[in-house]
């Protein structure tokens, strides 16, 4: 009896349970729209959507990883001493990546041709291009490096650094990122704190990461999906954490916590390797994974008011989307159903705040499943709302709709690596 005690002790002892608490930032996505220069933007991504569309069909179709609209960001850190990298914990991807010291000392230091239209130049280019176009007779100013306000990952400081150099190149919806791959200690959380520590673990050092993440708060993104959605098939931190016996269980839990319309506050917890009972229902209802890639799993139908469609279709649960997409039949349907109307300009669906919806209804695995409406209604200013649906084309490739936010908001979602399921318990 004893030794059976000191048994179990030992077992709790090497593997444990981790929380990471994260900040909600208001979408890059919002804050264009309250601006109005979101039309412009999307300019600029159809154009990149349909620039690459020749040389790779499956590039037409919209990527998950679209990142303007993030609003979950964590920290983690790099190497011994720590070195804190502020990232995307997203269920949408598998990599590791932060910027490397050397990123931006590359040779694409010239103003891209895109830079010529005044309405890309805006968002992408550095204001030097913008003016030098205007200007014929200038030559080339330098861009600023897409990197420059970014914190970087120096391996000379690092005791525990072991060098890979295999090079890497990640390609998103809108822009993408290259360098070439380390190996270091990665800790889940702020450093202080009880952090997830992952000896050994493979990431990518970017030397070069698109104007696109210029704006944006972060450093990099920190994967969580599946080893066989990685890049070069690398394994992801966590699933590393798992293969070395560090976790009680092989998932997470994730937690983000209903903020409004707030920027940059506490909002939301992601618990590594066991359930979170601090903030969801332990009553979890799971259903097996359709593709263990993504976090893929079939969703038999949604509806909302008098409308509801059960054709059934392979589903993500993303943390790294702030909205709900899915087939346009559908989306406008729903939008329809509650009196959204589509705008061209905007590709979004606008909505009187007052609007009274009623919730969104998703069974999943038999079981119905209630959004409700502040989750859905999206203050986009001036007593306008968007309704946190869009069209997504998936081109045939891969899921038809993506679970963001709202959902996740309403359910904490606990990812199985290790059992490939999926289940959903109570917000508390
Ligand atoms: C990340 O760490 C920085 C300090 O390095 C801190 O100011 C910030 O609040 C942290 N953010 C989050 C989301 O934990
Ligand atoms: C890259 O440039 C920065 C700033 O000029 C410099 O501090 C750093 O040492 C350079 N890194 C490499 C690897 O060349």
């Amino acid at each position: 009896m004893k030794l059976l005690i000191l048994v179990a002790l030992l077992g709790l002892a090497s593997a444990a349970v981790f929380q990471h608490d994260l900040s909600k930032i208001e979408s890059k996505r919002t804050k264009m729209i309250k601006a109005g220069t979101w039309p412009a933007y999307r300019k600029y991504k159809d154009f990149l959507r349909l620039a690459k569309a020749p040389h790779n069909l499956k590039s037409v179709a919209q990527n998950v990883n679209d990142y303007e609209d993030v609003e979950y960001i964590g920290n983690i850190t790099i190497g011994t001493p720590e070195q804190t990298f502020l990232v995307i914990l997203d269920t949408g991807s598998a990599n590791l990546w932060v910027p490397d010291t050397s990123c931006g000392n590359g040779s694409s230091s010239t103003c891209p041709d895109y830079c010529s239209d005044a309405d890309f130049c805006q968002f992408l280019c550095d204001t030097s291009c913008c003016s030098f176009k205007k200007n014929a007779i200038a030559k080339p100013a330098p861009k600023a490096s897409a990197c420059a306000n970014k914190r970087k990952f120096d391996s000379t400081k690092s005791t525990t650094y072991v060098k890979n150099g295999q090079t890497w190149e990640i390609q998103y919806g809108t822009g993408s990122a290259n360098g070439f791959l380390g190996q270091d200690t990665v800790r889940f959380g702020d450093a202080g704190t009880n952090q997830l520590v992952v000896p050994n673990t493979i990431f990518g050092q970017a030397t070069s990461i698109s104007t696109f993440f210029a704006q944006d708060p972060i450093d990099g993104i920190l994967g969580l999906a599946f080893q066989s959605l990685a890049v070069d098939n690398i394994p992801p931190p966590l699933v590393n954490a798992i293969s070395q016996g560090l976790l009680d269980q092989p998932l997470f839990t994730v937690y983000l916590q209903e903020k409004g319309n707030v920027d940059n506050v506490r909002g939301g917890v992601f618990t590594y390797g066991g359930l979170d009972s601090t903030h969801c229902s332990s009553d979890v209802s799971y259903v097996p994974l359709s593709s263990a890639t993504y976090f893929q799993f079939r969703m038999d139908s949604i509806g909302i008011g008098s409308y509801s469609s059960n054709q059934g279709w392979d589903v993500i649960s993303d943390t790294g989307t702030s909205f709900i997409g899915g087939p346009q039949d559908i989306t406008d349907a729903l939008a329809n159903a509650v009196g959204a109307t589509y705008d061209d300009q905007y590709g979004t669906y606008f909505i009187d705040c007052g609007a009274n919806i009623g919730q969104t209804k998703i069974t999943i695995g038999g079981k119905q499943y209630a959004i409700d409406a502040k989750q859905v209604l999206v203050d986009a200013g001036n007593g306008q709302c968007e309704f946190a649906f869009f069209p997504f084309n998936s081109g045939g490739f891969g899921p038809s709709w993506i679970l963001g936010d709202p959902w996740i908001r309403q359910y904490c979602n606990v990812y199985g690596l290790g059992k490939k399921n999926i289940g959903f318990a109570k917000t508390l």
